[in-house]
């Protein structure tokens, strides 16, 4: 399989102060559903912000091996009281691949069409977000960064404050979309015990990586949910 990205020997600190992560070795391939869990402050956010490019490392090397990013950053909902549609949300999604190219064509059109219909929001197109529940505000976000059509998605918490059925319904998403469209996918979920369910692959972050595998493999002691929320 060939890389989707790589972290060789990175660290990375804030400004002056301690590094917030520590010679992280990370290699993901293409098409792999990479869940992310670790303590708050663990820096979970951070390991996604160097692979999308937000931060440079300290030290070390980031490699991402696409320019087609999709990004859905923690509490991207904030400033959801705006009076946005659902369709003008992922319409925004789609202008930040198309801005050089000038207004929207009946392509991008199809493409915003058609990433609503994937997360089930095409009734609700045309309303404002306001008036959605959380979970479905959440799924228009994820149809926002799937717009731009990204080889690489990247989604920090996307379910923080929905209940676990509607967490259960964004990860069958997720993972219907991999296989359908063969994305890569960055899954950061503090909320571990949904995360565990349904990947094959998960990675602990805690100032480093301190465990990346099938949760099946996680020692006993990281069951403890207090291991994971801190
Ligand atoms: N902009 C910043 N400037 C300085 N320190 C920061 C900044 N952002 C995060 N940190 C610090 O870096 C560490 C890692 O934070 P990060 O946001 O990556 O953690 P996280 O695992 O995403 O946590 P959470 O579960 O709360 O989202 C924390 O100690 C945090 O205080
Ligand atoms: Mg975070």
């Amino acid at each position: 399989m060939p890389l989707a990205l790589r972290l060789d020997d990175t660290s990375f600190s804030y400004g002056h102060g301690p590094p917030v992560l520590r010679d992280v070795d990370f290699e993901v391939d293409r098409g792999e559903f990479v869940a992310i869990a670790g303590p708050n402050g663990g820096g979970k956010t951070t390991l996604v912000r160097l692979v999308v490019r937000l931060e440079e490392p300290t030290s070390g090397r980031v490699e991402v091996f696409t320019r087609k990013i999709g990004y859905l950053p923690q509490r991207a909902q904030a400033g959801i009281d705006a009076p946005l549609t659902v369709r003008e949300l992922v319409t925004a999604g789609r202008a930040s691949r198309t801005r050089l190219f000038g207004p929207l064509a009946g392509a991008d059109r199809e493409a915003v069409r058609q990433s609503i219909d994937r997360v089930d929001l095409t009734p609700q197109a045309d309303r404002r977000l306001a008036t959605l529940s959380g979970g479905q505000q959440q799924r228009a976000f994820i149809a926002k960064a799937l717009a731009a059509e990204p080889e690489l998605l990247v989604l920090d918490e996307p379910t923080t404050g929905v209940d676990v059925e509607a967490q259960d319904a964004i990860a069958a998403l997720l993972q219907r979309l991999r296989d359908e469209l063969g994305m890569t996918v960055l899954y950061v979920s503090h909320e571990f015990g949904a995360v565990e369910r349904f990947v094959e692959r998960l990675v602990l972050v805690r100032g480093g990586i301190v465990f990346d595998g099938p949760p099946s493999a996680l020692p006993g002691v990281w069951h403890d949910p207090s291991h994971t929320h801190a």
